[in-house]
């Protein structure tokens, strides 16, 4: 089974108020939506590999660490996803960048794809799926089903807050898949919304509502 983490940091947490308050507008949500990300970032890519390898200071011959695994990749879920890749960008600038379209039917609740570009060695890569929200699931088991279909064997999935029902799908449809949030909430309501959650994490993006 894939691990859940909870990211607890005092600045993601108060940062995550702030996307939560209804009152927030559209250009702070937005900044803040990529300062989680990159507070996010920073703390799920602990585990890359390094190697050693000697560096000539001005001074002396050093020992460093330097980045030897696998390369990465970010896959945004769009739209809401697109919204946390500058932030992640920062402290992963060589990561290549592949887009996945899907949008949930509002009465089924159901992902439907609508467009696709992923880079072509997607396959050799190490991914991160980032989407603010994991609701039901649908759309990030859906994400993961294809990157699988393209080859990628190493995937990780990025929410900001996730619902128990999308976590538990996402685990019984991808146990190899780890998953990272900043909240796991209580529940969805009626018409698949995070309670509490913070709404509809796009339209607060690209103030489309
Ligand atoms: C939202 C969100 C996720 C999805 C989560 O996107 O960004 O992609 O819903 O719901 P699920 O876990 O039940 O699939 P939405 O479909 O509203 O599209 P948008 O990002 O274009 O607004
Ligand atoms: N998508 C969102 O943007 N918010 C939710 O609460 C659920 C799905």
């Amino acid at each position: 089974m894939g691990t859940l983490t909870i990211f607890d940091h005092p600045l993601i947490q108060h940062k995550l108020s702030i996307l939560r308050d209804k009152e927030t507008g559209v250009k702070e949500f937005r900044e803040i939506v990529s300062e989680i990300a990159n507070l996010m970032c920073y703390e799920a890519t602990r585990d890359l590999q390094i190697e050693e390898i000697e560096i000539e200071t001005p001074v002396a011959t050093a020992k460093c660490g330097r980045l030897a695994g696998k390369k990465l990749a970010i896959v945004p879920i769009l739209r809401a996803g697109l919204g946390m890749v500058e932030g992640m960008l920062d402290l992963i600038p060589s990561a290549k960048v592949g887009h996945i379209g899907l949008y949930r039917d509002p009465e089924t609740l159901q992902p439907v794809e609508y467009y696709c570009k992923l880079p072509p060695d997607i396959g050799q890569r190490d991914v991160f799926v980032v989407d603010p929200m994991l609701a039901t699931g649908g759309s990030a088991a859906a994400a993961i089903t294809f990157l699988k279909e393209h080859g990628c064997h190493h995937i990780r999935l990025m929410n900001i807050i996730a619902a128990p029902e999308g976590v538990e799908k996402v685990q019984s449809e991808h146990p190899d898949v780890d998953i990272y949030t900043a909240a796991l909430d209580e529940k969805l309501n009626d018409h698949g919304y995070i309670v509490p959650g913070l709404g509809d994490a796009g339209d607060r993006i690209f103030g489309t509502k």
